[in-house]
């Protein structure tokens, strides 16, 4: 059977550009969208290596009638919504762009789209569920949102949901819990250098004698050793995890949810512990007090994934670190 046609947003950013860079290389055509905005050109020049790929540099939050062209012109079978704006702190310091690069954008593709025939996936958070569920978290977990990126992320959950109602679109939201790593060719790698808040990045970061140590949020969680615990998943299983999607999306009604997760949970001090062994890398770190929005304990039951997308990922804690660590080692 002949590949889908792609339009991937987001398209030189940590994930979409390891997503597009699988997918060129399996053959699909893909159509990237960027405007640059958290991402390199160097990425870009990356993915022109392969004649399968063409590009558009465009804000899709600002730009409808371009949209309208490019889905005209290119008619892709299905788009891959990665395009959007992720720092929590940023998006408490800067609602209004948040609200209007992250809303815009999804509701410019939604119109684009709702008369075409072209299926949706979107990349969704685990941020939706906040900080009232207990883990293991299913779809059907409760939401709230502790910050304005993550009310983004949800307020573009519902919207995609009345447009696929309304206009009969098959559409997937996919959400993530924690991704980390580099995929196996070390060729898009996470921007440890835009100053991080994520975990993981922060530990490079020392790794790579740019901090001197990280501060680890709150000891005294009511978890094994007392820091928080989360979800971290190998970048290689998210992005398989799309391909997952994009196998069922067409058998599927309107709007349908599912949790990227490993369903094991990893301690912050593990994570450090870990990435020290499997790097023989020393991480400094001290203790500072619990940050305000977290919860102690967050995992996926990834459950629904494993039965209707037929998806599960495969790769260890070890792994991850070995290939975060791989990823930027030898870069500037
Ligand atoms: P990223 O910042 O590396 O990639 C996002 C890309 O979108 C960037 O290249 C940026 O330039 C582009 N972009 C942003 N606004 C745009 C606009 N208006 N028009 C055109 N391009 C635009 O982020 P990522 O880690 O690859 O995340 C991809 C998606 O996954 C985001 O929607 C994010 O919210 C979601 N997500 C990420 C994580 C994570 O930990 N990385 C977790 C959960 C969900
Ligand atoms: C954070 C965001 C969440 C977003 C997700 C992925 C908050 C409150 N939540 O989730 O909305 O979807 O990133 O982008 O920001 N930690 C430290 N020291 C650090 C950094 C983190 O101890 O320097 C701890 C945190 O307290 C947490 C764990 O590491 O226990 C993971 O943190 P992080 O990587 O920021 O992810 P989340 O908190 O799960």
């Amino acid at each position: 059977m002949k590949n889908k046609k792609l339009l991937v947003t987001g398209s030189t950013g940590y994930i979409g550009g390891t997503f597009s860079y699988e997918a060129l290389k399996s053959g699909y055509e893909v159509i990237g969208i960027d405007n640059f905005s958290n991402s390199k050109k160097a990425t870009k020049q990356i993915l022109d290596n392969f004649i399968n790929f063409t590009f558009y540099e465009i804000d899709i939050s600002k730009n409808l009638k371009k949209v309208n062209e490019i889905i005209s012109k290119t008619k892709p079978d299905v788009i891959i919504h990665f395009a959007g704006l992720k720092s929590v702190s940023e998006s408490e310091k800067n609602q209004n762009l948040y609200w209007q690069n992250n809303i815009l954008s999804t509701l410019n593709i939604l119109e684009s789209i709702k008369n075409n025939n072209i299926s949706l996936i979107f990349s969704s958070s685990a941020t939706v569920y906040g900080d009232k569920n207990e883990s293991p978290i299913p779809e059907e977990a409760k939401f709230s949102t502790n910050s304005a990126y993550g009310s983004t992320k949800l307020a573009q959950e519902l919207l995609i949901s009345d447009y696929s109602r309304a206009y009969d679109i098959s559409c997937i939201s996919l959400r993530y819990f924690n991704p980390v790593g580099t995929h196996a060719d070390k060729l898009i790698i996470e921007d440890i250098m835009s100053s991080p808040n994520n975990l993981m990045p922060r530990i490079l970061r020392v790794a790579k004698k740019i901090d001197e140590k990280i501060s680890i949020y709150g000891n005294r969680y009511p978890t094994k050793d007392g820091t928080g615990e989360r979800d971290y998943i190998h970048i290689s299983d998210l992005v398989n995890g799309h391909f997952a999607a994009l196998k069922k999306i067409n058998g599927m009604d309107n709007h349908n949810f599912f949790n990227l997760g490993t369903g094991k949970k990893t301690s912050v001090l593990e994570l450090i512990r870990t990435f020290e062994n499997v790097n023989d890398i020393k991480i400094k770190f001290d203790y500072k007090s619990e940050r305000e929005g977290d919860v102690a304990i967050c995992y996926a039951d990834p459950s629904l994934a494993k039965k209707e997308l037929d998806w599960t990922a495969t790769k260890t804690i070890n792994e991850m670190c070995v290939d975060a660590w791989k990823g930027v080692k030898d870069g500037d």
